[in-house]
């Protein structure tokens, strides 16, 4: 009678068990999850949780009254959790030490006098489970059910943890990768930092004692080869900054100061440092009157401003042969909070570039064209930490250009406006600094360049600014 007895709550348990099982991670847990089931369900003295290893069957697990064959491996063929996995089907056995299938000796050392065992996975088993008592019981059909029910929510389970532990894994390499990756990067930014910083103290030297080299009343050949040297040592100086700032800008570890800037300041420096060269490429250099309603003064990096500007400005002069190139500054917005958006537009009549080679100059020591670098110098580098620096300030850089009529670049920054600086630049300047920025030659803002140039700077909106590429 008590055979047949399956525990009223049993499907209540079952479900709850299957539940528990599906949010298993581990084969220890799944097993922790079924021998207790297992026992309960079969109000048995004793559960084992017998996993397949080759040809034998692993006691992997049990719990029982007292102790059965836990940790022990034994040969499919002489013990009844091989005989069910051999045969694909549960058994019941009465009396144990009635049926030939089972090494009484194994079992006199236990309590076990009746059992029933079902496979795990009937179409191709890879364990099995038990439940023992220790009296002589025929366990009825129900209760073979709800075992066989419980077995194959296990081999789900199973399934799912060899399938979680294998995307752990998978997981686990990637990020292995990735963080090895990622340490290469740094170590190759360090060194590149450490050696930018070596090699940069001797080079000062160098400037140094060519520029006393030329106070010292050399031939004008001697001067002539002094200044080459110069030259070549201060672009060598420029290229290993760059480097620096490349590597130190990827590795985040470059922090924008908070300086007072006074924007008529900053534009006269950068103007001042391209006259010459505009001037002996023949180019019109025309820093027009900033924007109605810019702010005079903010607060910013007035250093990292200044680079930026310097690579674009310095851009367009190296990149254009003839005609004019124009710096605009305005002010897009400002917020409450006091803090504004700046969009400067340096804009030229050269080379330009088509759309696929601005989609890649952004990116670290690449040049639009290849064979550039046969004509015009530089590494590459310039863009790509102008556009970082950008976002460092909240804005971007966006590029508009053309092959063979020239570029538009555009730079939008945010920047904090002081209140007491709320003061427009276009008020404080006098009228005499639209005459000086012109560079000698190009007639003022009146002159046919200059005209030209002023037509083809479009001045946008930030919400209508569509620039083909942005970095
Ligand atoms: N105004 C421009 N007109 C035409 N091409 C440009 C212009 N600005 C940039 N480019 C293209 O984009 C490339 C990348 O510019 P970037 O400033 O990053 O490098 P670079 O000027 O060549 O070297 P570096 O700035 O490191 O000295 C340039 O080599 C050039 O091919
Ligand atoms: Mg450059």
């Amino acid at each position: 009678m008590f055979g047949n007895m399956v525990c009223s709550g049993s499907m209540e348990r079952l479900i709850q068990v299957t539940q528990e099982l599906s949010m298993a991670r581990t084969l220890e847990r799944v097993m922790e999850i079924v021998r207790t089931a297992a026992r309960a369900l079969a109000w048995a003295d004793g559960a084992t949780f017998v996993l397949r290893d080759g040809d034998k069957c692993y006691y992997a697990d049990e719990d029982a009254i007292s102790p059965l064959w836990k940790g022990k491996r034994f040969p499919m063929e002489i013990c009844i959790s091989g005989w069910v996995m051999r045969n694909r089907h549960a058994t019941v056995i009465e009396d144990v030490f009635a049926d030939p299938r089972i090494p009484a000796d194994v079992y006199r050392k236990t309590f076990v006098k009746s059992m029933a065992m079902v496979p795990i996975r009937t179409a191709d088993p890879i364990g099995a489970i038990g439940v023992y008592w220790t009296e002589k019981r025929r366990p009825g059909e129900e209760l073979v059910k709800v075992l066989q029910a419980l077995a194959d929510a296990t081999s789900v389970s199973i399934s799912n943890v060899y399938l979680y532990q294998e995307l752990s894994e998978r997981i686990a390499e990637l990020t292995r990768q990735k963080e090895l990756a990622e340490s290469a990067i740094l170590a190759k930014n360090q060194f590149l930092a450490n050696m930018s910083h070596e090699i940069r103290t001797p080079l000062n030297g160098i400037l140094g004692m060519l520029q006393l080299l030329q106070l010292s009343g050399l031939s004008d050949e001697g001067g002539g080869y002094a200044r080459l040297a110069q030259d070549g040592a201060t672009r060598l100086l420029a290229l290993l900054n760059n480097v620096l700032d490349i590597s130190r800008l990827d590795a985040g570890g470059l922090a924008l100061e908070q300086d007072a800037v006074d924007l008529d300041e900053l534009l006269r420096s950068v103007e001042a440092h391209f006259e010459h060269e505009a001037q002996a490429k023949g180019l019109g250099l025309a820093f027009d009157q900033a924007g109605a309603g810019t702010p005079a003064r903010f607060i910013g990096d007035a250093t990292r401003l200044r680079q930026i500007l310097f690579n674009l400005v310095g851009n367009a002069v190296k990149f254009t042969p003839a005609g004019v190139v124009g710096v605009s500054v305005r002010c897009t917005h400002v917020r409450g909070d006091g803090r504004a958006r700046l969009h400067f537009t340096v804009s030229d009549t050269g080379i330009g570039m088509d759309d696929r080679q601005s989609g890649v100059v952004f990116d670290n020591f690449t040049q639009a064209d290849g064979a550039h670098n046969r004509h015009y110098e530089g590494a590459g580098l310039g863009l790509s930490i102008a556009a970082k620096l950008a976002r460092m300030m909240n804005g971007s850089i966006c590029l508009d250009s053309e092959p063979g009529r020239g570029t538009d670049c555009h730079l939008l920054v945010e920047v904090r406006i002081a209140q007491e600086d709320a003061q427009p630049l276009a008020e404080r300047r006098t009228p005499a600094w639209t005459g000086d920025v012109l560079p000698e030659g190009t007639g003022g803002a009146e002159d046919a360049p200059s005209r030209l140039l002023l037509q083809r700077v479009p001045q946008p909106d930030d919400s209508t600014l569509e620039p083909r590429r942005q970095g």
